[in-house]
């Protein structure tokens, strides 16, 4: 049995000030949970003041995007060196809205991996079809490729993939839990296939999961956690969900 994993996504949400509120908060509902790993991953601005407020607690930090250079001319990135000294264990890479906003291709999503690894940093790699790749059947067409792409030449160590289709991000429609599962199966079994080492790798859900359906998805054999977007963003409402994947 995988220790449960659940992991904050903010996206461009809140300042360092709303962080720190949140971190005020969340803390002492959670402080007593040590059978799952919690991750917050904040925008990159109030990562310096999220880590101070963490360090002696038990949850994680993490980012949500990495740049695939070491350092250099690349206005505006920010690279795996700065996001350790700020105090990152973790980052998330190949988030859907990047692919589709900011066109990583899994070509990207591999060098960012690559880089991150090399590093020290654990990955969150984001991979799900759309709604008409799922209607066509395309599924684990789509998935086989992703996978492919994004973990070229690389191993499984530091690695939690992060099933999300892309249909049930933000829009309130959950994946079945026997869909969902059925989906981390067709991962597992891909890893396993192309891999050492997978039955070590979590997979979490991702995609409009709350505290009303954590406990439904964390029933199912392959569902190893979650990444939240909107139901993170209230201390109570996350701290339930880290809840519900308690004894799992
Ligand atoms: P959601 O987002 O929980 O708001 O659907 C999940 C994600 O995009 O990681």
């Amino acid at each position: 049995m995988l220790k449960p994993f659940i992991a904050a996504n903010w996206k461009m949400n809140k300042t360092s000030q709303e962080t720190e509120e949140f971190i005020h908060s969340f803390i002492p509902l959670v402080k007593d949970i040590s059978d799952v790993d919690i991750l917050l991953a904040p925008a990159f601005i109030s990562i310096e003041s999220a880590s101070r407020l963490l360090k002696s607690s038990n949850v994680l930090l993490g980012a949500q995007n990495v740049y695939h250079e070491e350092s250099g001319a690349f206005t505006g990135e920010i690279s795996p060196d700065m996001l350790l000294a700020a105090g990152c264990s973790h980052v998330i890479i190949g988030h859907s809205e990047r692919r589709e906003y900011f066109s990583e291709t899994d070509d990207i999503v591999n060098k960012k991996i690559k880089l991150a690894r090399a590093k020290g940093l654990d990955v969150i790699l984001c991979i799900g079809e759309s709604l008409e790749e799922r209607e066509s059947d395309r599924t684990f067409d789509v998935l086989d490729g992703q996978l492919s792409g994004s973990l070229k030449d690389l191993s499984l160590e530091g690695i939690t993939i992060a099933y999300e289709p892309i249909w049930a991000i933000g829009t309130g429609k959950t994946a079945t839990d026997e869909q969902a599962n059925e989906t981390h199966v067709f991962i597992r079994e891909w890893l396993g296939k192309n891999r050492e080492g997978s039955e070590n790798v979590r997979i979490q859900y991702g995609g409009s999961v709350k505290p009303e359906n954590i406990k439904g998805l964390m029933s199912q054999p392959e569902i190893d956690g979650a990444l939240v977007g909107g139901a993170s963003l209230k201390p109570d409402s996350f701290a339930k969900i880290v809840a519900g994947a308690s004894g799992k």
